[in-house]
């Protein structure tokens, strides 16, 4: 049986909306094998986002069972999250969130920071990583110097920094035209692939669900 990465079962999560209650999820079950690609859609406001930040450990849920690896993710606090995050999964936003201060390079060493010390591989590994995504030439230029496209591949490389097992990718295209959003998409399927990362991808683009080996559509707070 191949291994299990992420496990959520019976996720439910509501909002408090003035004196209204939204249930944005309703009982979600939800798991990815190592290596696995899955992509998620469905209608702006069904609650993938809120389904992702769960899946990270930046928000928790009502109820419900979260597993990392076979960690019970649940059971932990917020702070044991944090701690444990950055070594099992990496992140992509539609936003990018790059520290405009610093250059590309040090955006994608900040993963390793995180952890603890940056040396001589760290620092072999993010250069590695820039030049896989096509900014061998960009390390030293602020984000403000690089494009919408650009700006995302070093994110994708930041992401992929501490070799997770996973990586969560909230409408990493939604910023981009469709030829950078089809070129990021590609990279992204490619360097999982080669990294043997899964990844977890909301999307509205349907040609680039199709491209994941599992589609999954969110609906009235399920998977249907
Ligand atoms: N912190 C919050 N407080 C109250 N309501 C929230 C909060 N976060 C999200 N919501 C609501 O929960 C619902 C789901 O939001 P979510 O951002 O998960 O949707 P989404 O599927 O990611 O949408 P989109 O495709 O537009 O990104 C929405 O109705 C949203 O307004
Ligand atoms: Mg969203």
């Amino acid at each position: 049986m191949p291994e299990v990465v992420i496990q959520a079962a019976g996720v439910r999560k509501n909002y408090l909306s003035g004196d209204r209650t939204l249930e944005v999820l309703q009982g979600v079950d939800f798991s990815v094998a190592a290596g696995e690609t899955v992509s998620i859609r469905g209608e702006s406001g069904s609650g993938k986002s809120t389904l992702l930040n769960i899946l990270a450990g930046l928000d928790r849920p009502d109820s419900g069972e979260l597993f990392w690896g076979g960690e019970a993710a649940h059971k932990l606090s917020l702070g044991e999250l944090t701690g444990r995050r950055g070594r099992f999964l990496g992140m992509v936003f539609q936003s990018y969130y790059l520290i405009p201060e610093i250059d590309a390079l040090a955006n994608v060493l900040m993963s390793a920071r995180i952890l603890g010390g940056v040396g001589a591989t760290e620092r072999a590994r993010a250069a590695a990583l820039l030049q896989r995504v096509g900014l061998g030439e960009r390390g030293h230029h602020l984000p403000t110097h690089l494009s919408g496209g650009e700006r995302q591949r070093v994110a994708v490389a930041r992401a992929l920094m501490n070799r997770p097992k996973l990586i969560l990718a909230d409408e990493p295209t939604g910023n981009l035209d469709e030829r950078t959003g089809d070129e990021v998409i590609s990279l992204l399927l490619e360097v999982c692939a080669e990294e043997k990362t899964a990844l977890v991808l909301v999307t509205h683009n349907p040609s680039h669900a199709k491209r994941t080996s599992r589609q999954l559509l969110l609906q009235s707070g399920r998977f249907v």
